[in-house]
């Protein structure tokens, strides 16, 4: 069934795609990238990623089991399968990247390192190409942005992640010190790439809504925006019903920084013009037996971690569950991860948090290219 025609379409594209994606290239060192619409994304991406991916040879070989609408890029791909697909992600532990890595690894001692990576079997990976974005890729992507991160510890770890990402392992040796000072807030800015990071340390959920309230009195919103609260709340409160209340409460306070669009209107209020992308970001798995006092252990039990995922279930926060926000779902990936990715059954290993970071930066791009 792949006859001609297809093939001249693919041709024509190469032919108008690949100096376009030069000129994006040249181009994406902006802020624009993230805003200047889903083209320039997708062939920016392109460009920068095609030389990492099999795809472009693979693609032809294979096109003839491709649906004649999906013959070029990703682009074309169903958005939302895409979508579904981010976390279906496997864990593994790899020896010999310490050997590879002689230098950084040796010096922590380890020998063995976990790693992550897309799940190759699965369907909708394949068909997505998901990357895990290079230093430079994620620096081209946020090159000129202004990230927030908000929330408790889970946030924190996110944090040391995509600094990692952005920095490189030597530079965030420098600044972990002050990342980790307990319970305080860190500002940043990553000169070489102009890109802005505030972590806002926040227990609850109420506090997320008052940010919330603070930034659209101020009008100016972050452009990458992730959110997240529970823990805290479960040690401190214990009372799954309270969450739901308090997550309802965000969620309208979140609604008005959104894009309106028809199932979103909640009343006629101006909505900003730029506005965040937002995640939010998941409770991990607790493992009770591991949990480092006896008051963690009665109160952050499976059966309360499912009764405050009931609550953001009912709230529709989330995507998944008809809501604005895109889950970074925490809880799946340290499942997948398991035990040994925990020393206090809370708080995971980086590779987890790393997971999730690529998962956002991936979702960022699919996000753009669904704009065009
Ligand atoms: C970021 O963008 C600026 C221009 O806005 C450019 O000069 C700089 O080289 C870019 N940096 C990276 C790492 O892409
Ligand atoms: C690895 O480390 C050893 C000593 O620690 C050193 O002699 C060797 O040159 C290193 N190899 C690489 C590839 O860096
Ligand atoms: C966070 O929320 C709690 C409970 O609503 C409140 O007591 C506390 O003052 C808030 N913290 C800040 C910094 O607003």
């Amino acid at each position: 069934m792949f006859g001609a025609v297809q093939f001249g379409v693919l041709a024509a594209c190469i032919v108008l795609f690949v100096p376009m994606g030069l000129a994006g290239w040249h181009l994406s060192r902006n802020k624009m990238l993230f805003f200047s619409g889903a083209l320039f994304i997708t062939l920016a991406v392109g460009v920068h990623l095609t030389p990492y991916f099999p795809s472009f040879s693979t693609l032809i070989s294979s096109s003839s089991s491709f649906p004649s609408s999906s013959t070029v890029v990703s682009s074309s791909v169903n958005h939302d399968s895409c979508i579904s697909s981010l976390h279906d992600i496997e864990f593994y532990t790899n020896i010999q990247d310490s050997r590879v890595n002689n230098d950084s690894s040796s010096s922590t001692g380890e020998k063995m390192k976990n790693s992550w990576k897309w799940v190759d079997s699965d369907k909708g990976v394949m068909d997505c190409e998901f990357q895990k974005l290079s230093k430079s890729d994620a620096s081209d992507l946020l090159n000129g942005s202004w990230v927030v991160v908000a929330g408790d510890s889970q946030a924190r770890l996110m944090v040391v992640s995509l600094l990692e990402l952005v920095l490189g392992l030597e530079e965030i040796e420098r600044v972990r010190g002050d990342l980790f000072e307990r319970h305080s807030d860190y500002h940043t800015t990553v000169d070489v790439i102009g890109m802005k990071l505030d972590f806002i340390w926040v227990r609850y959920v109420s506090n997320l809504t008052d940010l919330m309230v603070e930034f659209r009195e101020k009008r100016v919103f972050p452009d990458v925006f992730v959110i997240g609260a529970g823990l805290w709340d479960m040690l401190h409160v214990n009372n799954a019903a309270d969450y739901g209340v308090s997550v309802r409460m965000l969620k309208d306070s979140v609604m008005p920084l959104l894009p309106v669009t028809p199932e979103f209107e909640v009343d006629d209020r101006r909505v900003a013009v730029r506005s965040p992308h937002m995640f939010w970001l998941g409770m991990p798995m607790l493992i009770s037996s591991m949990l480092n006092t006896e008051e963690k252990r009665e109160k952050m039990t499976d059966a309360m971690w499912y009764a405050y995922d009931k609550q953001l279930y009912k709230s529709k926060l989330v995507r998944n569950f008809g809501g604005p926000l895109f889950l970074l779902d925490i809880h799946s990936l340290s499942s997948r991860c398991g035990r040994a990715c925990t020393v206090d059954g809370m708080h995971y290993d980086g590779v987890v948090y790393e997971a999730a970071v690529h998962i956002m930066l991936n979702a960022l791009l699919v996000e753009s290219q669904q704009r065009l």
